[in-house]
């Protein structure tokens, strides 16, 4: 297997991490939960025997520029779509009709906050989702994602 090209992209208001709302999405600011998976990138693929994964990593609070990054012919996503997640179907569309495999992500736990946030336009094409566990999320959806593409 050759080293897959992964997309670790963070949608709308996730580059406010650190200041925004502390008591929901913690206190680890973006740059400290990429480099967290950066570091445990490699760890991972070991554990799993697979070969380590060339990230790419990408934030916008535009709707268009995610959509077109993440058509740019990854192996695998792994996104945090934030509010679009509960509003957008055209992301949803877009990672259904790309087909390429994605695990899901959030920092809070969903389940347990409003109404609008337990609905999720693109879970269901997703390879699998991961919330509630902070920026932990993240890393444990790599785990999943980097199994994925390994099996398939
Ligand atoms: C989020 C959850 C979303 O409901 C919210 O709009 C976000 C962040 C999370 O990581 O917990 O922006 O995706």
């Amino acid at each position: 297997m050759t080293k897959p090209k992964i997309l670790i992209a963070h949608g709308p208001n996730l580059d406010l991490l650190g200041t925004r709302e502390p008591a929901v999405y913690g206190h680890a600011t973006l740059a400290t939960i990429n480099d967290k998976i950066l570091k445990f990138a490699p760890q991972i693929a070991q554990i799993i025997g697979a070969p380590v994964p060339d990230l790419e990593f990408f934030q916008t609070n535009a709707e268009h520029a995610l959509l077109d990054k993440i058509s740019l012919g990854y192996d695998g996503i792994l996104i945090n779509p934030g509010a679009w997640t509960h509003t957008s179907l055209a992301l949803a569309d877009r990672l259904r009709g790309l087909a390429v495999p994605y695990v899901e992500v959030h920092l809070s736990n969903t389940a347990n906050r409003e109404a609008i946030r337990h609905v999720s336009h693109t879970a269901p094409y997703a390879a699998g989702v991961v919330f509630g566990l902070g920026g932990d999320s993240y890393i444990t959806g790599l785990f999943g994602l980097l199994l994925r593409l390994k099996n398939t």
